[in-house]
């Protein structure tokens, strides 16, 4: 008796956990991108670049850091430090490689069986944006 009893509990709590992560997931998706003012950076076209062209420059790390704040602290977390949502992406790799790898992300975002953990950025805020975002990311970079 008692047995079944925690077993409904145990099912029914567990139904909870699963609409609850399920609305934040959409929830997520759903938030539109908020704007970044990149005029201040150099013209670097329209091709996407597989690495960094502002890697180092100031203006890119602060463009980046208040984008990365509006845009991608909400999973990821703020000043890139994970609550375990998303991955915790002060450990990209430095250099050209962890750019290629962030690129990809950044564009395309990461979908499964239909369900979308991160949404793609590339269109709604352009290369300028995300290569100032990354610019930032590295300078938190930590090797932990
Ligand atoms: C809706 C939540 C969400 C938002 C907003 C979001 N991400 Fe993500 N991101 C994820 C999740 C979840 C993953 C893991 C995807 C997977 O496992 O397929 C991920 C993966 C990544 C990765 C790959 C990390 C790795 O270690 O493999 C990068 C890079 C990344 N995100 C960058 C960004 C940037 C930059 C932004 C802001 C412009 C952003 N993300 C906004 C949820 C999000």
């Amino acid at each position: 008796m008692a047995f079944s009893h925690s077993r409904k509990a145990l099912a029914a709590s567990l139904a909870l956990l699963a609409a609850v992560s399920g609305t934040r997931l959409m929830a997520h998706g759903d938030v539109t991108p908020q704007a970044i003012d990149t005029s201040k950076l150099p013209e670097i076209g329209a091709d996407w670049r597989k690495h960094n062209p502002y890697r180092g420059n100031a203006d890119a790390i602060k463009i980046g850091e208040s984008g990365y704040a509006q845009n991608c602290a909400r999973c990821h977390g703020i000043q890139a430090i994970s609550g375990g949502i998303a991955p915790d992406l002060r450990y990209l790799e430095l250099g050209d490689p962890g750019d290629e790898w962030y690129v990809e992300r950044f564009q395309h975002g990461s979908s499964r069986d239909g369900k979308v953990y991160m949404p793609p950025f590339g269109e709604v805020l352009g290369q300028k944006a995300g290569w100032a975002i990354r610019s930032y990311l590295e300078t938190v970079h930590s090797d932990d």
